[in-house]
């Protein structure tokens, strides 16, 4: 079976973690989210953390030269041989120039960039329900996707918390930066032909249905392409 090197791309909100999980289980592939990286790093209050909390809380960016290089450290190690899968990285044109550099310099590329495509109206609802396991980052929602027990997790029974940038002011400013700064990463990847995309306001398990079909229609294409 060919690697398979796979980005999820899509405004905040989008269910690039939701989506990320189930394709963690379905396809045995390592899962990097930056985000859920660098919430670990603040937590442990490593240096990582320290520089990136500010920018997180603020609902900015990290600076390039921070993130590129944890992902590329992971990108070249041993467990990501037979591909990856990236929730958050790239985000910016120099963060997807840089994916791809590291790429070429391990002979590979990027297999396939899967856009979750949701409006800003629904990524308001969505953030502003949202609740996540404080121990291992696990998604639920009050009302799309209720845990068994008000503010326990199910997978792992530690408490659910609201995550510091899900507060209503920091979510505009999160979607102002994506439109900003991640969108044209759309255009960037459309011209690679890598580009698929997903409508992602749809219930979980559609979506999740769709990304699948999707995957299984591009190696069919790959494969009648070898
Ligand atoms: P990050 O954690 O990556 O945040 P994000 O991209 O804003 O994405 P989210 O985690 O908020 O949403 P998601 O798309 O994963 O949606 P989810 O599945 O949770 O990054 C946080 C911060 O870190 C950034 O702001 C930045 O500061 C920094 N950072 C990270 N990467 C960086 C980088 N590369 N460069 C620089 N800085 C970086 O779903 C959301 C909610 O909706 C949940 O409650 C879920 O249950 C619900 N839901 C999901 N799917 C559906 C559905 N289909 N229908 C209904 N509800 C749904």
């Amino acid at each position: 079976m060919p690697e398979l090197n796979l980005v999820l791309l899509g405004p905040p909100g989008s269910g690039k973690g939701t989506q990320g999980e189930r394709l963690n289980e379905d396809l045995r592939l390592p899962y990097y989210a930056t985000g859920d990286i660098l919430r670990a790093a603040v937590r442990d209050e490593t240096e990582l953390g320290r520089t990136a909390k500010g920018y997180m809380d603020a609902g900015d960016l990290v600076p390039d030269e921070v993130i590129v290089g944890v992902i590329a450290e992971r990108i070249d190690s041993a467990e990501a041989l037979d591909g990856f899968i990236l929730d958050g990285f790239p985000r910016t044109t120099p963060q997807a120039e840089a994916l791809d550099a590291k790429l070429v310099e391990l002979g590979r590329g990027v297999t396939a960039v899967v856009l979750i495509d949701v409006g800003d109206d629904e990524v308001v609802r969505r953030l502003g329900g949202r609740r996540t396991c404080a121990a291992n980052g696990h998604v639920f929602h009050v009302d799309f996707n209720p845990p068994k027990e008000d503010g326990v997790c199910d997978i792992d029974g530690s408490e659910l918390i609201v995550r510091d940038d899900d507060k209503p002011e920091v979510i505009r400013k999160r979607l102002n930066t994506y439109h900003a700064k991640t969108e044209p990463l759309v255009a960037y990847y459309d011209q690679r032909s890598v580009l698929r995309r997903i409508a992602g306001e749809s219930p979980p398990d559609d979506v999740a249905e769709e990304i699948r079909r999707t995957l299984a229609t591009m190696r069919l294409e790959q494969d009648e392409a070898v």
